[in-house]
């Protein structure tokens, strides 16, 4: 059953302190939902709770930040909690908590793969498993989970954040399948580059990856309330051209999609090493 009606909706937001976070659950609060904002940083989060707060002066919804490391399953079960004691229910769920680091596999460590695997895909897995048990017994709810373009296509340079965004796109297939008939829904989002803290990461890598931010943090928002009214599976969010093309390539002919994509990133890296020589 879609979520229709904002209005009143109990929606927790995870990685809510920046970017698509922190934009969805503006847009929701706009809309009149009870927000409960989760992120690591703090002391952003406080900052994002007088945000989210001061653009609807006078509203009498909740708006609660809870410091929680997405990773760790106890803070997990103890945010949803809070949104239960608060609200008495949890409509809506938005797993936007993630990180973005790419490199060479080469230099890539064991370390930093288990990282974007736990905060990627754990964090999304524990929010499932905390937020279950409320929505089976309200027989109604709606994940959204924060997949990415790289949930579609393999990206050179981020495999391991390629590997954990088709582990969130793998699991909300057969998520979805599971709850087939139980009221509760699950939209995948899939964006190209959005302008946010995330892509500024890593300014040596930004030359090698090609980022061109086409989408604005508000725009997916906007995106993801549309899509939770219309109960959309998939949400994929691509402006940018050869991204678009890629992806549409890729699902009549894969094998087709991996090489362009390789070729382009093997004409790209020639030739910055071909400038970086003269
Ligand atoms: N920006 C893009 O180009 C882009 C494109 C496609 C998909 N995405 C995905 O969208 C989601 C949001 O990204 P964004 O661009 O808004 O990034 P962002 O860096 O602006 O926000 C991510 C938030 O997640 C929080 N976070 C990180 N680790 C956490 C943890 N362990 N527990 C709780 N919170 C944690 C950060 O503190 C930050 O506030 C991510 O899953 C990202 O992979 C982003």
């Amino acid at each position: 059953m879609a979520l229709k009606d904002f209005n009143g909706a109990v929606a927790v937001v995870t990685g809510g302190a920046s970017g698509i976070g922190l934009a969805t659950a503006r847009a929701l609060y706009a809309k009149g939902a009870h927000i409960v904002l989760a992120d690591i940083n703090g002391q952003g989060l406080q900052q994002s709770v007088e945000q989210v707060r001061q653009q609807v002066p006078g509203a009498t919804t909740k708006v609660l930040g809870v410091t929680t490391d997405v990773t760790n399953e106890s803070q997990v079960q103890a945010l949803m909690q809070r949104a239960l004691d608060a609200g008495g229910r949890i409509d809506l769920v938005v797993t936007s908590a993630g990180i973005g680091r790419g490199g060479p596999i080469d230099l890539f460590s064991a370390e930093e793969m288990r990282a974007m695997m736990n905060i990627n895909f754990m964090g999304t897995f524990n929010c499932v498993r905390a937020a279950l048990p409320a929505m089976r017994q309200q027989q109604r709810g709606h994940f959204v989970f924060l997949s990415s373009v790289a949930g579609k296509l393999g990206s050179p340079l981020l495999t391991g954040y390629t590997a954990s965004k088709w582990a969130v796109r793998g699991f909300s297939m057969a998520l979805r399948a599971e709850l087939y008939g139980t009221g509760i829904s699950v939209t995948t989002v899939y964006p190209s580059w959005v302008e946010t803290p995330m892509i500024h990461q890593e300014k040596d890598a930004m030359q090698y990856l090609n980022i061109v931010a086409m989408l604005t943090p508000d725009q997916v928002a906007s995106e993801i309330l549309q899509a939770v009214q219309e109960d959309k599976r998939d949400l994929t969010l691509a402006p940018n051209q050869d991204i678009a093309l890629v992806l549409e390539i890729m699902k009549s002919d894969p094998d087709k999609a991996e090489m362009l994509v390789g070729e382009d990133f093997h004409q790209r890296l020639q030739h910055l090493i071909g400038q970086q020589i003269q």
